[in-house]
Formats: C-alpha cells, sequence, structure tokens
C-alpha cells in the first residue's frame, strides 16, 4: 500500500506565500516529498506587492521601497535578476530628493534657519526611540541627546513607561526643546504664523511622515518600547528599477502551472486541536485534519496549511460578527489576544497626472513641480484655511516620482488614508488643487518684510504658479476596503509588545500540548507566516519573505530533510 505524501496548502499568493513554496517545491531533499499547493483569494499573485503604470510611468501600488540593501535578500534577489536597471522611468528613480521645498500653508517658504533645527530635533528623537542615538548630537547648541533623555524622565517619572506612545515621547521632546530654548531672543511673528507655530508645524510635518511608514495612523497608538526592536537594514533605500512584481514573478516561476490557484477564496478553517480519535480512516490511514471550506462551497483537506493572510484579515476573522476567515474551533487565547492588540493601520498613495499643457512644463521647461513638503496649520486652528479638506492637512508631501516626471505622489495615514477611498476623482482634484494654491501661492509682498528670517516669500525664482497646475488622471490605491488585505501593514500598538510578534509565529496545535505528547493529535496543522509574524522585520516586503522561510523550514525539519 502506498503512503500518502504529506500536503501542505499555503493560504495567500504574496512575498511570504510565494518564498514558502519557492522554498519547499526547490529543496533538493524535498523533491516528491508533498503535494505542495497555493490558493489565492484574489485573481493575481503579489498581494501587497503590485506593480503598475499610470501617465506613462511605472509605478508601485503597494510596496514600494527596499528598506536598506545592506542583508536585504530582496536587493540581493533584484540584482540577481537585473532589475534594478530598466530604461523606462521608474518610482522614485533618483531615491530620496533631496532638493525638496518645505512651505508653510499660506505660500511662506521656510529657511534653513527655522526648518533645520526642529528637522534635527526630530531625527535626534527618533533615533533615539529606534536606540541608534548612544552619544550626544549637537546642533545650535542644542544637546539633543540630553533633551531625548529629559522627554524619556519625564515619562518614566509618570509611572506610566509600560504605556509609552511614540508620539507623546516625540511632544515632550518638542516642550522640552522649547522649555531649552525659551530664553533666546523673540522672534516677530509672521502673519498668521508665529515661531512657535511654524516649529509646531514643522514637526508634525515629520509625524506625518511617520505615520506613513508605520502605518499609526495616530503616533499616539504606537508603542515606543517596540521601535527599539525594529531592525533596519543598513545602506541606502532604494525602488525596484522592473517593480516589485519582477521579484514575486521570479518567486513564481519555478511553480509548475496549477500550483497556484486563482480565486480561491478560504472562508474557513477546521481543525483538530484535540486529535479526533475516530478520525475517519481511509485505506489504513488517517485522514488529513485540516479541512478548508473555500467561499464557493468547496472544501480541500490538508495535513499542513500556512497562513499568509494579512494581520487585518486575521483581525477580521476572530470579529464573531464578521463572516470573514473563522477558524474551526476557534483559534486559542494566545493568538487571538496578540492578533487584536497589535496594530494595523491603512496606508494609500495618491497618485496625480499633471497636464501636460500646463504652461510650466511645456514653455518654462525647467519649471518642474517642486518636491513640496508641507507644513501645516494644527486642523483645529482658527488660522487655517478652511478651503483646504481635512483630509489633506496631514499629508507630509506631494512630489514628482521622480525629477522630470508629469506624476505627483502623496502618502495617506489613518482616517485620511480610508476617506481617501471613498473619494470621487473630482473631489480629490479639488481638495489637492486646493491646497497646492495655499501653499504655491506666493504672499502678498507687504506681508513678507516682518519675515525674512523665518520664510522666503518672493525670491523664489522656481515658483510654480498654482493656477498652472492641472490635472488630467487620478489613481488612489484602496488597501483599507480591500476585503483581500483591510489595511497596509502592521505596528506594535500600545499594549502590545514584540511578544505578540513571536505569538503570531507560533504553529497550532502548540507544541507541548498534553495531546500532542499523546502522539493523537496531528502535530502542525495551521502555520503562521506574513510580515505580521516576523518580530524585527514586521511590517515589510523582506519580513514577509523571512517568514516564508521561516515556516517552509519548519516543516522540512519536520521532515528531517533540511538543507545544509
Ligand atoms: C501602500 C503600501 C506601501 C508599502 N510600502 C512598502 C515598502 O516600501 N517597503 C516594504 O518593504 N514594504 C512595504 N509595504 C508592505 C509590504 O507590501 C507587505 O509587508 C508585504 O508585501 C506583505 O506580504 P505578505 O505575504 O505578508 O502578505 P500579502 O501580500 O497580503 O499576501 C497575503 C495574500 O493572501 C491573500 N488572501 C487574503 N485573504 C484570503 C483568503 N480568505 N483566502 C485566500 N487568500 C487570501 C491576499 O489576496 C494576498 O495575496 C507596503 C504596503 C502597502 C500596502
Ligand atoms: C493592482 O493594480 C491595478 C492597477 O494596475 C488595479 O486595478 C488593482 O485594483 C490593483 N490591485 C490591488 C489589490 O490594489
Ligand atoms: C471526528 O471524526 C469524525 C469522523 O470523521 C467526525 O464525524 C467528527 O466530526 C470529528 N470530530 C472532530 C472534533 O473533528
Amino acid at each position: 500500500m502506498m503512503a500518502k505524501k504529506p500536503r501542505i496548502v499555503i493560504i495567500g499568493a504574496g512575498m511570504a506565500g510565494l518564498t514558502a513554496a519557492n522554498k519547499l517545491y526547490t529543496s533538493a531533499s524535498s523533491k516528491d516529498l508533498f503535494e505542495l499547493c497555493v490558493v489565492e483569494g484574489g485573481t493575481r499573485i503579489g498581494g501587497r506587492i503590485n506593480t503598475s503604470e499610470f501617465g506613462g510611468d511605472r509605478i508601485e501600488m503597494g510596496a514600494t521601497w527596499i528598506h536598506g540593501i545592506g542583508g536585504s535578500p530582496i536587493y540581493k534577489i533584484s540584482q540577481e535578476i537585473h532589475s534594478l536597471e530598466s530604461q523606462q522611468p521608474w518610482e522614485c528613480m533618483d531615491g530620496f530628493s533631496t532638493e525638496t521645498k518645505s512651505i508653510a500653508e499660506g505660500g511662506f517658504e521656510l529657511n534653513p534657519s527655522i526648518l533645520d533645527p526642529v528637522s534635527s530635533l526630530f531625527d535626534s528623537l527618533m533615533d533615539f526611540a529606534q536606540g541608534k542615538l548612544n552619544e550626544p548630537s549637537t546642533c545650535e547648541k542644542l544637546d539633543f541627546y540630553n533633551l531625548a533623555v529629559k522627554a524619556l524622565k519625564i515619562f518614566t517619572s509618570n509611572g506610566r513607561s509600560g504605556e509609552l506612545s511614540l508620539g507623546s515621547f516625540l511632544r515632550q521632546g518638542l516642550k522640552s526643546y522649547w522649555d531649552a530654548v525659551k530664553d533666546e531672543e523673540e522672534f516677530k511673528g509672521y502673519n498668521t504664523w508665529s515661531k512657535k507655530l511654524l516649529e509646531e508645524a514643522i514637526f508634525a510635518m515629520h509625524e506625518n511622515t511617520q505615520r506613513t511608514y508605520t502605518s499609526a495612523g495616530d503616533l499616539f497608538t504606537l508603542d515606543f518600547n517596540a521601535e527599539s526592536e525594529y531592525q533596519m537594514f543598513p545602506d541606502e533605500e532604494i525602488t525596484i528599477a522592473k517593480g516589485y512584481m519582477s521579484v514575486i514573478e521570479h518567486l513564481a516561476s519555478v511553480l509548475p502551472p496549477g500550483l497556484i490557484q486563482l480565486g480561491r477564496k478560504v472562508s474557513t478553517i477546521e481543525w483538530q486541536p484535540e486529535g479526533n480519535k475516530s478520525r475517519q480512516r481511509e485505506n489504513g490511514h488517517a485522514s488529513r485534519p485540516v479541512k478548508l471550506h473555500f467561499c464557493d462551497g468547496s472544501t480541500m483537506l490538508a495535513d499542513h496549511v500556512i497562513v499568509t493572510v494579512s494581520l487585518g484579515v486575521l483581525k477580521a476573522g476572530i470579529d464573531q460578527d464578521s463572516g470573514m476567515f473563522k477558524f474551526n474551533p476557534p483559534l486559542p487565547s494566545f493568538k487571538t489576544e496578540a492578533i487584536s492588540r497589535l496594530g494595523y493601520g491603512v496606508v494609500n498613495k495618491l497618485f496625480l497626472q499633471v497636464s501636460p499643457s500646463n504652461e510650466y512644463d511645456v514653455i518654462k521647461g525647467s519649471r518642474n513641480f517642486p518636491f513640496l513638503h508641507m507644513a501645516f496649520h494644527r486642523p483645529d486652528s482658527q488660522l487655517r484655511n478652511e478651503k483646504i479638506p481635512w483630509w489633506m492637512r496631514r499629508t507630509a508631501s506631494l512630489c514628482p516620482i521622480y525629477k522630470k516626471s508629469s506624476v505627483l505622489l502623496s502618502w495617506f495615514a489613518g482616517e485620511e488614508a480610508l476617506e481617501l477611498e471613498s473619494l470621487s476623482d473630482e473631489e480629490i482634484v479639488d481638495g489637492v488643487s486646493t491646497t497646492i494654491s495655499s501653499f504655491l501661492t506666493q504672499p502678498h509682498k507687504k506681508e513678507e518684510s516682518n519675515s525674512q528670517q523665518l520664510c522666503n516669500g518672493n525670491n523664489n525664482v522656481n515658483h510654480v504658479e498654482s493656477s498652472d497646475v492641472k490635472f488630467t488622471k487620478v489613481l488612489r490605491t484602496k488597501w483599507g476596503n480591500d476585503p483581500l488585505f483591510l489595511g497596509s501593514y502592521s505596528y506594535v500598538a500600545v499594549g502590545s509588545s514584540g511578544e505578540d510578534l513571536d505569538s503570531m509565529a507560533k504553529p497550532l496545535p502548540e507544541i507541548g500540548s498534553s495531546c500532542e505528547s499523546t502522539g493523537i493529535v496531528p502535530p502542525l496543522q495551521i502555520l503562521f507566516a506574513g510580515e505580521a509574524t516576523h518580530r524585527t522585520h514586521y511590517s515589510t516586503t523582506h519580513g514577509a519573505y523571512f517568514s516564508g522561510l521561516r515556516e517552509a523550514n519548519r516543516l522540512l525539519q519536520h521532515y528531517h530533510c533540511v538543507e545544509v
């Protein structure tokens, strides 16, 4: 009698799922040992990686950057498959632009004299939070290291260090900064802006960038202690010339046709945490312990499933009222608690194509749209321009995707990102145009005179007239409402910790559970991969990659076919 091969089913054809499939399929020692398949709910592979085209340029709807090339497996693959060069222009092909223009609401270009100290303060506070700032770093006679230490002390003295958020630490740092500089000469106010308001707006601009990096819509919900556990790869950050999808396609290319099944959305995973003594026997063998139920009513048996769906999908699944992605019996409490405590936010990208007939583009070819960084008045400020919609007010930047591109890009996080999904194209164009006219319109000459120290009003040769800018096309991502993702990436929320990320990664049934030792319970029925299961590289493509490898190796090890 022929023994049945163990059947491994991977749920999800994103970075984690395809990495696991690639590893399991290509491990020489596992050849023909398993029956392998990938079931994907969507009609395409890639998951949160989706390279597309807009206005003639290659763009990324999801993952965009390789966050540090030093040691990144994604970088290594892109290099091997020659994806880092292209004839066609691509998003951020010239890296992070250094030719940025920082402008405050009302059209006041910010001088380095006000911009630099606040930016250095913010960077130092972030470095400190991430455990990178170990020695005094000074700027303008200020010792930022000691400022940060002081800000932290104020917290821990409140006895609330366990629930310290990055947001509150940053704001405490800003307060400490103001305390330290308060004896300095009074700056003259500027139109609607005082020096202090400008500093706060610049600080908030950096916070808004941080919201998109982390997907925490509100930095007051982002855990402070976890920041120092998060690992970045060293060296520069780059985008992939031939598109992030080229890496996905490479991973999938070794798999035989039919191994990946598209349009197969799982609704319930039935498993056997207690074992089942009366399990049906087929040819004398116990039947496979896991049963997948699909949305179309079909089912599939498996010995092992690797779940790679997003944390957002898992969160919806443990919510009693949602009919989506259930486990039967339900997941043990250590899992559901980790799933609900961890943070998972919405980040969306907005692409706008500037009309090629724009005067500045054609006639004055050199006057490209600036790499615009925006310092807004607070959303509740009396001084704000009420025509600017609330969902634009926490957008840090609006920049061409490379120097001469006619495609502009803005990143949105949190409530604003969700709102963006529900707006019509016209509402978006209106909102962005209104914002641009507030920022790129030059303030009246007479108002400038008392503000020379802080802002340039007029002598701004490269200025684009906002009335020149017309948009012909809009594209925004909708990760928040897409039922296959329900958000963008995970973060460690206040009240959660790195241990919850480790809990996410634990296979079921739990190792060492009493039944398992008796041999009744089939081991490794449900394994978990995906960005939200990696303790130090969560939220990234390489975190997803590592997690896929980890779970493939767990199964290879279980079947004693570990490669050296
Ligand atoms: C806007 C945005 C920008 C980003 N920028 C970056 C960046 O610059 N750098 C970076 O490193 N990372 C970035 N990320 C994060 C990165 O994209 C993800 O961390 C990574 O792609 C996640 O891979 P994954 O395999 O864990 O999950 P996913 O890609 O989500 O794969 C899971 C798969 O499961 C499928 N699925 C869901 N439900 C079901 C179901 N019920 N049945 C069957 N299949 C199902 C989904 O369709 C999906 O294909 C970004 C993400 C977004 C959204
Ligand atoms: C992927 O990109 C295409 C645009 O090229 C878009 O139509 C599709 O909705 C995107 N998918 C997701 C999940 O964002
Ligand atoms: C155990 O197996 C029997 C026979 O296949 C099935 O009817 C029963 O529902 C199973 N029980 C559990 C808890 O899975």
